[in-house]
């Protein structure tokens, strides 16, 4: 489980700024893990989790970064990304509404893992596997033009200017997502934070992405498929209005 911290012994790094295991130094500024888990939740990771795994994505188990194998995990379907997936409400909404997709989900947060973990066993999906880390480890390990749909909803907003850098909609991030990414393919950003809007609309198509549904009414509107997470939910109960932007990969 990734309860390790910055600064803690594992995160040791060399003068190239690698850890032992030849991983970049990656900052992550999130949580790992919340109030304690519910024994049931804590049964779902020990039981569930490994087998849902997409594969070896992280640093030790895979120094060499070698691919992940999606025809092994998915066969012929298209592979969906779901960045940050929170609870997994979305995730497990757009797995049992599209059994033509597979969906590889990847969260640091253990509480959010285990309450995805929930939900799959009351559903009847097998086209779920879970990172339980950071998705730029997933990228790493994904095939160039393999993912055919991308969802990054409610990313964390870090609202302080000198945190925006931080933000998932950064060069470092969105590179590696389009490179990951099939020409033509979509990437949905949900956002309730009008200036993650600024930089979101500033950064994506830097990185090789162009805007649809671009009017003003539909930065407003919800997709037709959309499923409210638990995140918009607080959003909307503290006053603030969800965007919707959507873009597609160029090439
Ligand atoms: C504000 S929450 C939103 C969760 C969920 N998408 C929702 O709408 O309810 C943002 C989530 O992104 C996750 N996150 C932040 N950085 C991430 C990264 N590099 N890779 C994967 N998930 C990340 C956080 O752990 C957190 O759970």
């Amino acid at each position: 489980m990734p309860e390790k911290k910055p600064g803690s012994a594992d995160h040791k790094t060399d003068a190239a700024g690698k850890h032992a295991s030849g991983a970049p130094w990656r900052n992550f500024y999130g949580r790992f893990k919340g109030k304690t888990l519910k024994d049931s939740q804590k049964t779902y990771l020990e039981e569930d989790l490994a087998a849902l795994s997409p594969g070896a994505v992280g640093w030790e188990e895979n120094p060499e970064r070698t691919n992940l194998d999606l025809q092994a995990l998915f066969g012929d379907r298209e592979v969906w990304l779901e960045v940050g997936f929170g609870g997994g409400e979305h995730l497990v909404h757009q797995a049992q509404n599209n059994p033509q997709a597979g969906i590889i989900g990847a969260e640091p947060y253990i509480n959010g893992v285990a309450m995805l973990l929930g939900k799959i066993r009351k559903a009847t999906t097998n086209n779920i596997a879970i990172h339980p880390g950071d998705a730029r480890d997933v990228m790493d390990v994904l095939p160039e033009q393999s993912i055919s749909r991308a969802f990054l909803l409610y990313p964390d907003p870090w609202p302080k200017t000198r945190h925006h850098r931080r933000r998932f909609v950064t060069q470092e991030h969105l590179k590696p997502l389009a490179t990951v990414l099939k020409p033509g393919a979509i990437f949905r950003v949900a956002t309730d934070i009008p200036d993650y809007v600024r930089q979101t609309l500033e950064e994506v198509p830097k990185a090789g992405f162009e805007r649809i549904r671009a009017s003003d009414a539909e930065l407003h509107a919800c997709w037709d498929d959309w499923i409210s997470t638990r995140y918009e939910q607080k959003a909307l109960r503290e006053g603030r209005t969800p965007h919707y932007l959507t873009f597609r990969r160029l090439g």
